[in-house]
């Protein structure tokens, strides 16, 4: 469908709608976030401002846990991938509704237990982690997936000398070939995607899995655990979920054929595509809900750890962008509106940047853009909304919208996602607030930045002091 074929951005949001959006338009046709309107949350706590929604955070959770859990036989362990977001307040809602958690460095375990998930739920990944992030997940019980055969001495060096067991787990490079050959991602613009897998720096092979699980011998504070693995978000298509986990049974299973070990967990990592999708080049459609994924791992990931006779483990998933997506919006309020008649194009500057949503520049996602007060409004000529910075700064291109004047607001969705967490400062540009809303409350959970929040960490040598 054309978008210039709705008549205004409610009819537009109204087709793009998904289960756990919680958005209306109220009377004066205001764009309303779980119930509350966007310029009240902007006159309380000003604009730019980003704005997550507490109930789509736990729909979307439980959405997620339902799906897997009605699947798979075993117990399913849902960690939140708090690099898609990282914000304490949103983790502790998390916490409260039992997730796990998947975490890269000592910042994102600092969160994570700030947020109270439960260490046993809680996996530490990364390719290489320092002695401080492995004594850390330790320290709390929490399980290393370990990327290399090097790590292995390494993480039985910190244990012993703080004399405690730790659960590890294996990444295991999955490359199911038949399925990848031929494979174009929607997301990752790679024309060798399987080269690119390949190549990449993450987990090992079967061999070098049969060696570490012999190494382990040797080394008495280490807990085989599981394994691991992440494809993550280079397809909408179920079928490479399945592929992916199928061909990680298929290399457990010769694993526990060949050394004995039986997985107590097998970790599928994150990826899973929301039903709007604005990283899949603009095609915001994905007709695949999440209990489709569920169904294809499900069944295949059973089906081939029964053909080679492995004792299902537990299922634990790392999902980042599916938990936090849509649960953000992000709101910005329009600067001046630039015509050119001549060339026929509209540019609409507003009080933000891609630096607040810097998967546009980086991946070419495309977001849903809205006239956040002006939803009822008719959609006129298309024009692109574009941020402060040097750079183009698009955020929209050609985008309907109503008759726009400076003062008005935008909205942009599924900003909850690798938004605020890959934000920067380019230009010198302090990052927006951050608030949570809930019914009829919100709260502040993060502060806008100010200048000195920008130039704070810089030192100036004396020399250069200024006089007065
Ligand atoms: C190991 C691992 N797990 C989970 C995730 C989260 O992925 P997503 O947000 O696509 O679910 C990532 C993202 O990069 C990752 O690297």
């Amino acid at each position: 469908m054309n978008a210039m074929d709705f008549d205004s951005s409610q009819t537009l949001l109204d087709h793009w709608l998904t289960p756990q959006d919680h958005l209306s338009v109220d009377e004066t046709g205001t764009l309303c976030i779980d119930g509350q309107s966007a310029r009240s949350l902007v006159k309380k706590y000003g604009s730019p401002l980003f704005v997550m929604s507490e109930r789509t955070l736990r729909d979307n959770y439980r959405r997620i846990r339902a799906a897997f859990t009605s699947r798979w036989p075993r117990p399913v362990n849902i960690m939140y991938a708090i690099k898609a977001n990282p914000n304490i307040a949103i983790r502790a809602i998390l916490g409260e509704e039992g997730a796990g958690g998947d975490c890269f460095s000592m910042g994102e375990l600092h969160a994570t237990f700030e947020g109270g998930a439960d260490p046993a739920k809680i996996v530490v990944n990364g390719s290489w982690k320092s002695d401080e992030i492995i004594a850390k997940a330790i320290e709390h019980g929490v399980c290393i997936n370990m990327d290399s055969e090097e790590e292995v001495d390494a993480i039985e060096r910190v244990a012993a000398a703080m004399d405690k067991p730790v659960r590890v787990a294996i990444r295991i490079k999955v490359l199911p070939e038949d399925y990848f050959a031929e494979f174009t991602s929607d997301c990752f613009k790679r024309p060798d995607f399987f080269g690119a897998m390949r190549r990449s720096k993450w987990g090992e092979t079967l061999p070098a899995a049969e060696r570490i699980i012999a190494r382990l011998k040797d080394h008495p504070h280490l807990r085989m655990f599981g394994y691991h693995t992440h494809v993550g978000r280079a397809s909408k298509d179920p079928a490479m979920f399945a592929a992916v986990g199928g061909e990680l049974a298929a290399t457990i299973s010769q694993l526990h054929k060949r050394t004995g070990f039986a997985p107590v967990m097998v970790d599928l990592g994150g990826g899973w595509a929301r039903e709007r999708d604005p990283e899949a080049s603009g095609e915001l459609r994905n007709p695949n809900p999440i209990e489709d994924y569920a169904d294809a791992v499900c069944t295949e990931m059973a089906r081939v750890f029964e053909e080679g006779g492995c004792p299902l483990p537990e299922l634990w998933l790392e999902p980042g962008r599916y938990i936090v997506g849509n649960a953000g919006v992000f709101l910005t309020s329009v600067g001046v509106v630039k015509t050119d008649a001549d060339l026929g194009f509209t540019w609409i500057n507003v009080d933000s940047s891609t630096n607040n949503l810097p998967q546009v520049d980086l991946f070419g996602y495309t977001y849903m853009v809205l006239a956040a007060e002006k939803m009822k409004r008719p959609l006129s000529h298309p024009a692109d909304v574009v941020g402060q910075t040097c750079v183009p700064s698009i955020f929209g291109k050609d985008v309907p919208l109503p008759e726009l004047e400076e003062g008005d607001l935008i909205a942009i969705l599924d900003a909850g996602m690798y938004a605020e967490a890959k934000g920067h400062q380019f230009n010198s540009l302090p990052r927006p607030a951050t608030a949570l809303v809930s019914g009829e409350f919100s709260w502040l959970i993060r502060r806008r930045e100010t200048l000195q929040d920008v130039f704070g960490t810089m030192v100036v040598p004396e020399r250069f002091a200024r006089n007065g």
